[in-house]
This record gives C-alpha cells, sequence and structure tokens, in this order.
C-alpha cells in the first residue's frame, strides 16, 4: 500500500473503531461516493468513509435526502469499495428501505452488503427503529446509528437547524444513544447537536460517537468529501472547516483548458501520435 501517510496500513474494523475510542485516539471520517475520490481519501489514511445519501444532495442535486434508493446507494457504495484498501466503509440505508418494518429492512441490508461490498450500514433514528436495527444485527451486519439533525426526516422538522436544544429532545437522544449501543451498534454519529449534549452522551458511551456539527468531545468527526475540499459552493454552516479552494482550483484549470483549445495551443506536438 504505498502512498499511505499513515504507518498503520491494516484494514480498519468495526473493532478497531471501539478500540480507538478506549485508547483516547480521535476517529477520523469522510463521506465518498465515488472510486476516484475514495481511493485519493483512503491514500491520505482517513480511519472510516461513509458512503452518505448525501450523494443525492452533493452528486445528484436534490434539495434532500429522501430520493436516494436502494440500487443508487449500491451504486456508489461498490464505486467506492473498489478504490478503497484502509478504511472502514459504512453505507447510509436511503429513505424508505428500513422504515417500514424488520423484515424490509433486514432484507434491504443484506441486498446492500451483498451487492456493494461495503463493511457496515448507517441507520438514522433511535427507539422507533430499534427493533429493525436489531433484526440486522442478528443477520451479522454491523450497525451505525445517527441521532440529532437526521436528515431524512428533514420534512418533519422543518428546518436544519440545531437539534436537542431543548430537555425534552435532549433526554430522548441520551435514551436512543443508549438503545443503540444496547441493541448492539458499534458506533453512533451525532449530527448537529450542542456541544456539551454531545460531550456528556461519548462520555457516558463504550462505543465511539462521530461527531458533525456536534462540538469537540466526539469521539471522532465527519465531514462531507465535497464540502471539506471546498467544491461545493454556497454551503457555509458554523460547523465546516474548508481545507481546500478545489472549486477555485479546478475552474481555473478548465478556464485554462478552454483558453488552450481555442487557442490552438493544446494539442501540441509532444501531446500528438
Ligand atoms: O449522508 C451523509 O453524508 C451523512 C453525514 C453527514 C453524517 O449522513
Amino acid at each position: 500500500m504505498a502512498g499511505y501517510l499513515v504507518s498503520d496500513t491494516r484494514k480498519v474494523t468495526t473493532h478497531r473503531f471501539i478500540e480507538m475510542k478506549q485508547r483516547g485516539e480521535k476517529i477520523s471520517m469522510l463521506t465518498s461516493y465515488d472510486y476516484t475520490m475514495a481511493g485519493i481519501v483512503d491514500g491520505a489514511g482517513i480511519d472510516g468513509i461513509l458512503v452518505g445519501d448525501s450523494a443525492s444532495n452533493v452528486m445528484a442535486g436534490n434539495g434532500t435526502t429522501l430520493p436516494m434508493t436502494v440500487e443508487q446507494m449500491i451504486y456508489h457504495a461498490r464505486s467506492v469499495v473498489r478504490g478503497v484498501n484502509r478504511a472502514l466503509v459504512v453505507c447510509d440505508m436511503p429513505f424508505g428501505s428500513y422504515q417500514i418494518d424488520r423484515h424490509e429492512g433486514v432484507k434491504n441490508a443484506i441486498h446492500i452488503m451483498k451487492e456493494s461490498g461495503c463493511d457496515a450500514l448507517k441507520l438514522e433514528g433511535g427507539e422507533e427503529i430499534i427493533d429493525t436495527v436489531k433484526g440486522i444485527l442478528d443477520a451479522g451486519i454491523p450497525v451505525m446509528g445517527h441521532l440529532g439533525l437526521t436528515p431524512q426526516s428533514i420534512n418533519k422538522f422543518g428546518t436544519y437547524a440545531v437539534r436537542a436544544k431543548d430537555e425534552a429532545e435532549a433526554e430522548k437522544l441520551r435514551r436512543d444513544a443508549v438503545l443503540l449501543q444496547e441493541a448492539g451498534c458499534f458506533s453512533i454519529v451525532l449530527e448537529k447537536v450542542p456541544s456539551n449534549l454531545a460531550g456528556e452522551v461519548s462520555a457516558n458511551l463504550t462505543i465511539p460517537t462521530i461527531g458533525i456539527g456536534a462540538g469537540g468531545n466526539t469521539d471522532g468527526q465527519i465531514l462531507v468529501v465535497t464540502d471539506m475540499l471546498g467544491m461545493t459552493k454556497g454551503f457555509s454552516p458554523r460547523f465546516l472547516r474548508r481545507y481546500a479552494d478545489l472549486n477555485s482550483v479546478i475552474n481555473n484549470a478548465i478556464g485554462q483548458y478552454v483558453a488552450d483549445v481555442k487557442a490552438c495551443d493544446f494539442p501540441n506536438e509532444q501531446e500528438s501520435y
């Protein structure tokens, strides 16, 4: 695995996630949706890659994650898996694929695992889906939970604002986190919740929490890769740190290519047969 930026090139497993929490090592995660990006992300030493249903927004241009289908998630996850050697690959179960009942959820979970080759699945929700989570775990599939701002419920929430600011919702989140851990989940994403609450929940669990917009006291962090690389424009939530301005880099490169073609400068003799 030449080119890896980390010395430990062993494949990351769900057990390694838990070990990282035990020794106080923060877990790094990013999303990816395709082979080329996943290879770059994996090569840079990321611990986990989420094939997020945010593909709906950043790959397909939809306003929400709701339109994603099981077959579309399989296509993205299979592409990512082909590009990854080391990172744990987790695939989102899309809206509608696990909310109906346990039987349907387990069936779709097995289908995604078989067809994509990913390592684990992520589902949004707590108590209301716990029976399905248990069924998927019983089938031998590792599950990552997702609490707080769960984008598949955006039409119920009505806004992408911070969740669990009031005590009733915070208390439900605490309960849901424990339920998911007791069911056997290996990790839980906490999205857009107050930092204090995320820290408290993380301290009370033995499984790692992965935060996005949840402050620095979770056991790991995740960002959407196209956002942190500055490819997407016009999305600037407070929690997003941009590590590059790839939108400008790509724009300038393509502008230069267009100019070279127009000026008959590309291709030159060395670039021709
Ligand atoms: O779909 C996604 O990208 C996610 C992350 C934001 C956690 O669920």
